[in-house]
């Protein structure tokens, strides 16, 4: 049996294959574990979405490779005009569009676009891995921007070396942020885009949690400021607007060039997606919006964060996104020491902080998409847990 390739040694273990392995563990022991790893939304995919995939099945026009250019047309012309309705700026569907299995498809095979050796990735740190993992195995370099809450968690443009800067061709940003929930400015979004056409670079913002918001908070783009279809790209997806993770349906949107070259690689890797889940997806962007999961995410921040600060441990409420990110409530644990400690002594998963980079140290992160809790009760008793288990000091 050959060698798998070398690029594949750059792959770090899957952060939460570990902590699933934990988890089966204290399960299979018999314990009730409340788990707040893994951030996919526990409620089923709206009704009505899943009608409109069944009808769209049902017609064999859809059971044929879709052979349009940059993805299935209904589908590319609902997310611009959600986009357009719900951000502003219009953009044209059929030249700066491109539908995406995924949106995690989508910032994977921009590396492999854009990226040689020798080029650079600026990336969050700390941040979703993909844009790291991909731009190592393209054979590129990263330069990570750590995140900081003095600097309100965006990345300080000023302390990017000049090298750095001058080679790199992909500057990754996402807002929302994962793992801590914080959120962009709209003056950021100006110095990033002026930042990145001094220096000819493209700005990637990731935007999964686009409109995962709380207290009437709306999110910027990037693509309102002026000029940034020049320099942007943005991702965006439906699989925590309207919980459907498992259905992989996403799309970016931005610089016309860019869209091309991506789709230019994705040709030549997959045939995109099943046209009756795209026309599903088309419906979703036409008709709903996501008010009702939003209420109960929203309940469920407040019983955790409330309930902890209230016990003693200091948390900020996440206006958008759906993950706490809290500070380890102690100096004598890692961030690993601590979510072992919680596993073992409350039966409560969550992710330690050190997964999403270096700059995660100290931290860990608790999701908001708990199974089988309705207004914020299992989110209590994970609290009740906490305090009775000493671990606070
Ligand atoms: C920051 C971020 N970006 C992108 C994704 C990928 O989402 P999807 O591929 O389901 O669109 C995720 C998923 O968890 C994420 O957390």
């Amino acid at each position: 049996m050959p060698a798998r390739a070398q690029r594949l040694e750059l792959i770090p273990p899957y952060l939460f294959a570990e902590i699933a392995r934990i988890k089966a563990e204290a399960v299979a022991s018999g314990a009730d574990i409340i788990d707040l790893g893994i951030g996919d939304p526990d409620l089923p995919t709206p009704t009505a979405v899943i009608n409109a995939l069944t009808e769209a099945a049902h017609d064999p026009e859809t059971h044929r490779y879709d052979e349009t250019a940059r993805g299935w047309e209904p589908f590319l012309d609902a997310a611009a005009s959600w986009y357009g309705r719900t951000f502003g700026p219009q953009l044209d569907p059929k030249k700066e569009f491109v539908q995406l299995i995924g949106s995690k498809e989508g910032l994977a095979h921009l590396a492999w676009t854009y990226i040689d050796p020798g080029d650079v990735s600026i990336v969050p740190n700390p941040g979703y891995t993909v844009y790291k993992v991909n731009t190592l195995m393209a054979g590129g370099e990263v330069h990570e921007t750590p995140l900081r809450p003095e600097n309100d968690m965006l990345p300080v443009l000023a302390d990017i070396p000049t090298d750095i800067a001058r080679r790199a061709k992909l500057f990754y940003v996402c807002y929302p942020h994962n793992p801590t929930g914080a959120t962009a400015t709209r003056e950021f979004y100006e110095d990033a885009v002026a930042f990145c056409r001094d220096h000819d670079i493209i700005l990637v913002n990731d935007m999964a949690y686009a409109t995962v918001a709380y207290d009437g908070f709306v999110n910027p783009t990037v693509l309102q400021v002026e000029g940034a279809k020049d320099v942007a790209i943005e991702f965006h997806s439906l699989s925590k607007m309207y919980n459907m993770t498992g259905w992989r349906l996403g799309f970016a949107l931005g610089n016309a060039q860019v869209v091309q070259n991506l789709q230019r690689l994705k040709s030549n890797i997959d045939s995109k997606q099943f046209p009756a889940v795209a026309q599903a997806g088309a419906y979703a962007l036409e008709n709903l919006n996501n008010d009702d999961t939003l209420a109960m995410y929203e309940k469920r921040r407040d019983a955790l964060c409330d309930g902890l600060n209230a016990i003693g441990w200091p948390v900020t409420k996440p206006k958008s996104a759906f993950y706490v990110w809290a500070k380890v409530p102690r100096t004598d644990m890692t961030s690993a020491e601590f979510a072992g400690a919680l596993l073992k002594q409350a039966h409560i998963v969550a992710i330690p902080g050190n997964g999403y980079g270096t700059e995660g140290e100290g931290y860990v992160r608790m999701s908001l998409t708990l199974k089988g809790d309705q207004n914020g009760e299992r989110f209590a008793e994970a609290v009740r847990r906490i305090q009775a288990s000493g671990l606070i000091p």
